[in-house]
Order: C-alpha cells, then structure tokens, then sequence
C-alpha cells in the first residue's frame, strides 16, 4: 500500500461482480425484481431474506413480492409502493409482512429503481428491515408503559373538554344551565380515569376497586353542586369491579346524588346524605342513595322520561341488569339501586 501526494490511499477498485457479491453477502436482506417481465417478479434473494422471511430463493424467485403481505397489511401503505413503482421513484415504508410460518413482522422496506446507463430502467431494488428485531415494541413493559400515556393524555383531555364546556357555557344565556350540567358529566367520567390511573393499584388494569371510586365520585359531586350546610357520606364495602361496569356505575350513582344536592333540600340550610354500596350474597351489588330532604315532589314519578339524567339511568341501568326501588316522602328520598350483572372480584 502506498500513500500519493494528496495522502490518498492508492486501492485496486472492486468489480462491479465483486462489490455486489460482497452486499449479497451482508445481513441485510434484499431482493431485485424483473420490470420487463409480467408482474415484476422477484429474481434474486440473498441469503438474509432467506433468514428474515423464511422462504428459500427457489420459493420466492418468479413471484411478485406481495406475497408476503396479509390480513395485516395496510392498503395505503400498498398503494404507496404501487404509486413509486409505476413513476419510478424510489420510496420507504413500514408495513406489515408475514414470514414463511406464518408470523407477522414490521418491514421497513425501502425500495428504489436501478437504470441502465442509458437511463431506461432495468431492476428494482428492495431492502427489507424487520423492525421488531430491533426494538420489542410489544413487551409487557412497553404495553404497561402505553396505557399509562394513554391514561394520562385521556385524563388531559376531559380537562381540556370540561373547562371548553364551561367557557362556552358562560356566554349561553339560557343553556347555561345544560352546559353545566354537561360539564358535570364529563367530570364525573374524569374521577373514574383517575381511578383507573391510580399507580397505587395493585390489581390489574381491568379492574378498579370500588371503594376508592365511590369516595372520590362523591367528593366530586360534592364540590360541583354541594353547599356548605349539606354533608355526604360514603360507606362502601370494598370491592373491585371491572372497570367497563363502573364506569356505568359510577354514571348512575353520580345522577342520583346530584338529583339529591340540586332538589332535596331546597329551603334548607342543611342536609345530609347517604352513600352506601354493599356486595348481596350471588355476585351483585346494592347501591343506596338516601336522603333526609324534602322529597321528590307529587305528581313525580322518579325516574321520568322527560330529562337528560333520567335517561342515563334508565338506560345504564338496563345495561347492567338492574332494578331501581324509590320511596320518598316528607322524611327524604331512598333511591335502591341492585345490580346482577356486575363482576366483582374479591
Ligand atoms: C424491489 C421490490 C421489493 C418489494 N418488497 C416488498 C416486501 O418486502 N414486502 C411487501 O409487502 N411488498 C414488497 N414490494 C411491493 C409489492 O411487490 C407490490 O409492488 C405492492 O404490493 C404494490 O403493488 P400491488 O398493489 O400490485 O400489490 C416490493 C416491490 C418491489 C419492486
Ligand atoms: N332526591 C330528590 N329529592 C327531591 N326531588 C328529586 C330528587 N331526585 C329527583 N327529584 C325530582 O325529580 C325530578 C327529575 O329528576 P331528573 O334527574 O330526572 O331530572 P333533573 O335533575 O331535573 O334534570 P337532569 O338530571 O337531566 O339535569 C327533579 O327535577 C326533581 O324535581
Ligand atoms: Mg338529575
């Protein structure tokens, strides 16, 4: 080896044979296609597609590379690569591809064409980059970690909503009223993601322990629609729901303390109201809204058919196979709510 005068290492250039014989042999994986032929067929693989897909070059030659493509695929990703083909432009994407025994991957697959010297074309090239080998996307830790993200952004979210409700409720006259009763709703769903966020569960995401979710829906209900005089108590047998019922739940027990704050002690200074949630014997659950106010007034029978929260209830409480029992009077309002087709875990 010898050094010029521009300190230049003098080299004896590889072959066109050799360079390319020397990246057939690399890991990466690629292929050339066969433009002139129909259905721009694969005609040669290396030794790393082989690896990377599991079919063998006699498998693959003379077939178009979408066979590799499946139930997974994503057809705009598809149609970008058809797209670069026929304009003969060269193009990258991640798409998802299934190897020779069925398993799917994410192949980033960069493509491009390959000229003549007189500028007309000859092959395709495509390089293949199996993601997944290079960072496990779908570890229990990543997937643990997503959920919290996305707990978190959907947490951020209901806030950003709430305070728009309440912005544009403030310029809407009469529907001022519906608009806080809206924001209302949407805070009480608020409590439940940051139940279900709580990093202090030991159980698992499905589920959200009832006692916990109670006490802090109360408290939220409290400080939307409470008065100083009126106290709520929460006595909650404790248990863990899954989290699809609670969220029903949760709605309902939400509407009928509120029905007590906003209507019960109307002329009153002070009131008080009781939350109860025990489990019965047979896996389900008794609710028990009571109250020492007013009582509903005659003529009422609770719920009605006409309003936005009797609505939620009735409908919520079909969902989860309950019955509602309601005895009022001039020593307040007992609202019984039992439901069967709740799942409780010990
Ligand atoms: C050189 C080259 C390599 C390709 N490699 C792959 C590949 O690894 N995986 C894949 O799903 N599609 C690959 N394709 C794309 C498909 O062969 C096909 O062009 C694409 O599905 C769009 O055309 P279609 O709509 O006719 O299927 C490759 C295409 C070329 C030209
Ligand atoms: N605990 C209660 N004490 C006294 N009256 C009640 C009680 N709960 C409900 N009511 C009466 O029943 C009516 C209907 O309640 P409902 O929840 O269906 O509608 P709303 O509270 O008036 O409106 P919305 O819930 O849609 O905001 C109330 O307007 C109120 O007169
Ligand atoms: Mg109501």
């Amino acid at each position: 080896m010898t050094m010029d005068a521009e300190n230049r290492v003098e080299i004896q250039p590889l072959t066109h044979m050799e360079a390319f014989e020397t990246l057939a042999g690399s890991r990466i994986s690629m292929v050339l296609t066969d433009p002139a032929l129909p259905d721009n067929p694969i005609v040669y693989v290396n030794r790393a597609f082989e690896r990377v897909t599991g079919y063998n070059a006699q498998m693959a030659i003379g077939r178009n590379c979408r066979f590799l493509q499946g139930e997974g695929t994503d057809p705009d990703d598809v149609k970008r690569l058809r797209e670069a083909i026929e304009t003969q432009t060269e193009c990258t994407v991640d798409l998802v591809n299934y190897r020779a025994d069925g398993e799917p991957f994410t192949n980033r697959l960069m493509m491009a064409p390959i000229f003549f010297e007189d500028g007309s074309l000859r092959y395709f090239l495509g390089i293949q980059k199996p993601l997944a080998e290079v960072e496990d996307v779908l570890s229990p830790n990543a997937v643990r970690h997503a959920m919290r993200e996305v707990q978190h952004r959907v947490k951020n979210h209901l806030s950003m909503i709430i305070s728009l409700t309440r912005m544009y409720g403030r310029g809407a006259g009469a529907a001022q009223d519906q608009f806080q009763q809206l924001s209302r709703r949407i805070e009480s769903l608020q409590v439940l993601y940051q139940e279900l966020s709580n990093p202090e569960r030991r159980r698992n995401m499905d589920t959200v322990s009832l006692g916990a979710y109670f006490s802090r829906l109360a408290a939220a209900t409290q400080s939307l629609d409470g008065r100083p005089g009126l106290t709520v108590n929460v006595d909650v047998e404790d248990a863990e729901a899954e989290s699809e019922a609670a969220i029903h739940m949760g709605m309902i027990v939400s509407e009928i303390l509120t029905n007590a704050l906003q209507h019960a002690f109307i002329g009153r200074e002070t009131g008080r109201v009781d939350l109860r949630v025990q489990t019965l014997p047979g896996q389900s659950l008794r609710v028990t809204v009571a109250d020492d106010g007013v009582g509903m007034p005659e003529g009422v029978t609770w719920p009605v058919s006409s309003s936005v929260g009797s609505s939620v209830i009735a409908g919520l409480i079909r969902q989860l196979n309950g019955t509602l029992d309601v005895k009022t009077g001039a020593t307040g309002t007992v609202v019984t709510l039992d439901l069967s087709g709740v799942t409780l875990t010990a």
